[in-house]
């Protein structure tokens, strides 16, 4: 018989929310359980996707228009999908990624444009999946442009795009939260990082098979 399936788990919200911090813990928490877990982001995860990520993440915030961006971004995820998810999944993985397919709809759909359709039609046509579980990390934009910058990862191509940009991602995801309310759990990432991290483990913990 197949292994069971194993769980699909996003973790989204704006620049500096502490996504990958919670990911990185959320995993140590699954794999404390004894479950086989990988971990993984977007846009990247697989070798050609990171190829494409450094054309997303670095150089001038005008390089792409919302529209290629949408294309670049679902090129990346298609290869991830393809070469490390699916094949976990189906090994019976659970599979955790620092972003998915809620950040196109919210970064291009609803903030850099007013393109949810489009979104939404190529997801459809190239993606067609969504988590099982996305825990949407909420939190004060300042305060988390700030320590964006303050990493100076040279991956600010979105930070740069400033403050009034991150307010309205912030309002993208809590109508995202709102919209998927089955699948999306809104946390409150104002709270220390321990307190996120436990309140993130006890969801999953609600909802392992
Ligand atoms: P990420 O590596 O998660 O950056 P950070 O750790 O700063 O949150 O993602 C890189 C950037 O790409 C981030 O600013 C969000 C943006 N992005 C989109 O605009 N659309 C997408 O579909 C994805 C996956 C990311």
């Amino acid at each position: 018989m197949p292994p069971a399936r194993g769980l699909f788990i996003s973790l989204e919200g704006i620049d500096g929310s502490g996504k990958s911090t919670q990911a990185r813990r959320l995993a140590e928490a699954l794999r404390a359980l004894g479950r086989d877990t990988v971990l993984t982001r977007e846009p990247g995860g697989a070798s050609g996707a990171e190829e494409i990520r450094r054309l997303l993440v670095e150089g001038d915030p005008d390089r792409w228009s919302p529209e290629t961006e949408i294309l670049l971004f679902t090129a990346a995820r298609r290869d991830h999908l393809e070469r490390t998810i699916r094949p976990a999944l189906e090994a019976g993985r659970d599979v955790i990624t620092d972003r998915f397919a809620d950040s196109t709809r919210v970064y291009q759909g609803a903030t850099r444009g007013d393109l949810r359709a489009l979104v939404d039609q190529i997801h459809s046509a190239a993606i067609g999946m969504e988590p099982d579980l996305t825990l949407i990390l909420d939190m004060d934009p300042e305060t988390a442009l700030a320590r964006g910058l303050a990493r100076d990862s040279g991956e600010d191509r979105f930070e740069d795009f400033g403050l009034p940009f991150q307010q309205k991602l912030r309002a993208g995801f809590q109508a995202l939260a709102r919209e998927y309310a089955d699948r999306c759990h809104l946390i409150d990432a104002n709270a220390g990082p321990d307190q996120v991290a436990s309140n993130i483990a006890d969801i999953v913990r609600r909802n392992l098979p």
